[in-house]
């Protein structure tokens, strides 16, 4: 199947070895562990598409949200050797429009590929539950 001609469609179970592919020439720690990341993948309030070309699995996002309003893009990845032919763009406005919501926040790593597609810049911020350090939590 020609590039141009990706489907983007919903991730199930038999996409996920393709999807770990795909983590691990990222060196994402999504690949350290194949039924977390399924789990993650298709967590309550996900919506997770998959770009296919033929029956390989070339691009994956993960978008999170409430189904109203706000959502979350988590995971967007294209395979290397797929790149620059609009799988990318094409996953991200599948996921937004499935997940049902407003609006959508990210945390970039490729400016101007967001920038092209219309998103603004707003300060971001980020913390692991290791940097958070132990305080007081109710919750543990
Ligand atoms: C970012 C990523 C998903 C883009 O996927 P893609 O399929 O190549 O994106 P598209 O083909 O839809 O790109 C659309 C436009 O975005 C811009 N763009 C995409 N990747 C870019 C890059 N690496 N640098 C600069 N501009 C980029 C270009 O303007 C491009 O249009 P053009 O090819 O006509 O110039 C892909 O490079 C990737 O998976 N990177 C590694 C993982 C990653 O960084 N994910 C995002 C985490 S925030």
């Amino acid at each position: 199947m020609p590039e141009n001609e990706a489907s983007v469609v919903p991730f199930d179970g038999a996409h996920l070895s393709g999807v770990l592919a795909l983590f691990a020439a990222e060196g994402w720690s999504y690949a350290d562990d194949p039924e977390r990341t399924c789990r993650a993948l298709t967590a309550p309030g996900s919506t997770s598409v998959v770009a296919l070309s033929g029956d390989s699995v070339v691009g994956v996002a993960h978008v999170l949200s409430d189904g109203e309003i706000q959502a979350f893009l988590a995971v967007l990845l294209v395979g290397e050797a797929h790149r620059r032919r609009g799988i990318g763009e094409r996953l991200v406005r599948e996921a937004f429009t499935r997940a049902g919501a407003q609006r959508m926040d990210l945390v970039s790593c490729v400016d101007s590929f967001y920038s092209r597609l219309g998103f603004r810049r707003v300060s971001a911020f980020r913390i692991s539950r290791d940097e958070l350090g132990p305080g007081r939590s109710d919750a543990e």
